[in-house]
């Protein structure tokens, strides 16, 4: 196995952090990482807020719904989807943006979002530190918008915790593989024995490192998709300027 391979498949989110500072020049090295990312189109539609202030940190734990390490861990990264820039730089050319009113850009806006979010994570990943994305920070939208000043026709996707492990997530195990990767088609035929099986596994699993209440996959999930899990993210992306109708 290459060194890439290797780090790429020990990949486990990591939520227990030492009060240990990043050098400054792996973490512009970790920035420039998500920096040379592709995006749709080189439209380069996606910006980061680097927050190191531990106030700052605190507000985003809270305001992801109580999230402990956003403010134990010296580095909180918000991806944000910027369709301001795009905007801006066809302004400068006499034209007008009409991408951001559909939902077409919403999802190459996202996937732009998740490459960054990638490349920040196995970077900092391959300098030894520890990290967790975070989708909390669409819990209240608003108020990070607000806390992170940031203009309209943009929107925080996602966020990343960056720094030194205390105590060492264990790996969480996947859904089988072939219920992952489908041969020339997909073989729904499959799912339901893989999905039982990964029940059993992941209950295993939280046996294995002493989680008590931890439920089985297909609970998990119905738990948090049986709602809609950020009910805020509608209006508030509609108040940004974008729309979905085009
Ligand atoms: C986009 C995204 C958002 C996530 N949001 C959170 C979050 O807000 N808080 C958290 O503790 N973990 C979050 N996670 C981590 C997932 O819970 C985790 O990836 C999943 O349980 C699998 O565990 P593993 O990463 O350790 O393999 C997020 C992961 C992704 C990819």
């Amino acid at each position: 196995m290459n060194q890439t391979i290797e780090l790429l498949t020990s990949h486990r989110s990591e939520r227990s952090y030492l009060d240990k500072p990043i050098p400054e020049d792996i973490l512009a090295s970790i920035i420039k990482a998500a920096h040379l990312a592709p995006t749709s189109m080189n439209s380069q539609q996606v910006s980061l807020v680097v927050t190191r202030d531990a106030r700052r940190r605190a507000r985003i734990a809270e305001l992801a719904g109580g999230q402990p390490w956003i403010a134990q861990a010296p580095i909180f990264i918000t991806i944000v989807l910027d369709m301001h820039k795009t905007c801006l730089g066809m302004a400068m050319n006499g034209k007008q943006q009409v991408a951001h009113e559909s939902i077409e850009s919403l999802i190459s806006g996202s996937t732009d979002v998740g490459i960054a979010l990638g490349a920040l994570m196995i970077a900092a990943r391959s300098y030894g530190l520890g990290i967790v994305p975070i989708g909390g920070i669409r819990r209240d939208p608003k108020a990070m918008i607000d806390l992170l000043q940031l203009p309209e026709l943009t929107f925080p996707v996602a966020g990343i915790v960056i720094g030194y492990v205390d105590i060492a997530a264990q790996q969480k195990p996947r859904l089988p593989l072939n219920s992952f990767c489908h041969d020339e088609r997909y073989r729904g035929e499959l799912l339901p024995e893989a999905i039982e099986q990964y029940d059993k596994t992941l209950m295993a699993y939280w046996h294995h490192i002493g989680r008590s209440n931890g439920n089985n996959w297909s609970t998990n999930t119905a738990n948090y998709y049986q709602n809609i899990y950020y009910p805020n993210v509608l209006s508030t992306i509609q108040q940004q300027g974008f729309k979905l109708d085009k």
